[in-house]
């Protein structure tokens, strides 16, 4: 039982590993990447959907360029949150989960980044945005957004 338990916890170890790799490479977890890691490790595809279900930090769907977090944790629910994501939604034209029709941002939602004192909490690339009000999503979207000029060296 503990042998069984141990080999479970390097699996899953191990999977996790290959999961992050995939999502580096690819910007997500592309279905045939599922059937190859299933062969590889020998687990069936529903375990390791299981795992792309439970951790939120991945996707199976391609990302935009840019991806927004928006923390819906307790905490940062209380401070503000929800009009925190409305307005998000209200500026790009989706809901949590999707990807604006120029491929350029992808909102998502999570429960609680680990820095409940500086909510409501919004994630742009990774950089973490406190005590967001919604006067503040239209500078988070545009200092994400390609700067016009920068890409036009050979024009
Ligand atoms: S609830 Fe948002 S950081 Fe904890």
């Amino acid at each position: 039982m503990e042998r069984e338990r141990k080999e479970f916890m390097v699996d899953q170890r191990e999977l996790i590993h290959i999961l992050h790799e995939v999502q580096n490479h690819y910007g997500y977890i592309p279905p045939q990447a599922i059937s190859q890691i299933s062969r590889k490790l020998r687990i069936s595809e529903s375990e390791i959907f299981g795992v792309l279900t439970f951790y939120k930090a991945f996707t199976l769907h391609p990302r935009g360029e840019h991806l927004i977090t928006i923390c819906m944790g307790t905490a940062c629910h209380v401070r503000g949150a929800p009009m925190i994501l409305d307005e998000f939604k209200r500026k790009l034209g989706v809901e949590p989960g999707e990807t604006t029709g120029d491929n350029q941002f992808t909102l998502e939602t999570v429960n609680c980044v680990g820095a409940c004192a500086l909510g409501p909490i919004a994630i742009g690339d990774g950089e973490y945005h406190g005590q967001m009000k919604t006067r503040d999503v239209d500078k988070i979207i545009e200092d994400l957004k390609p700067k016009k000029g920068k890409s036009a060296k050979n024009e």
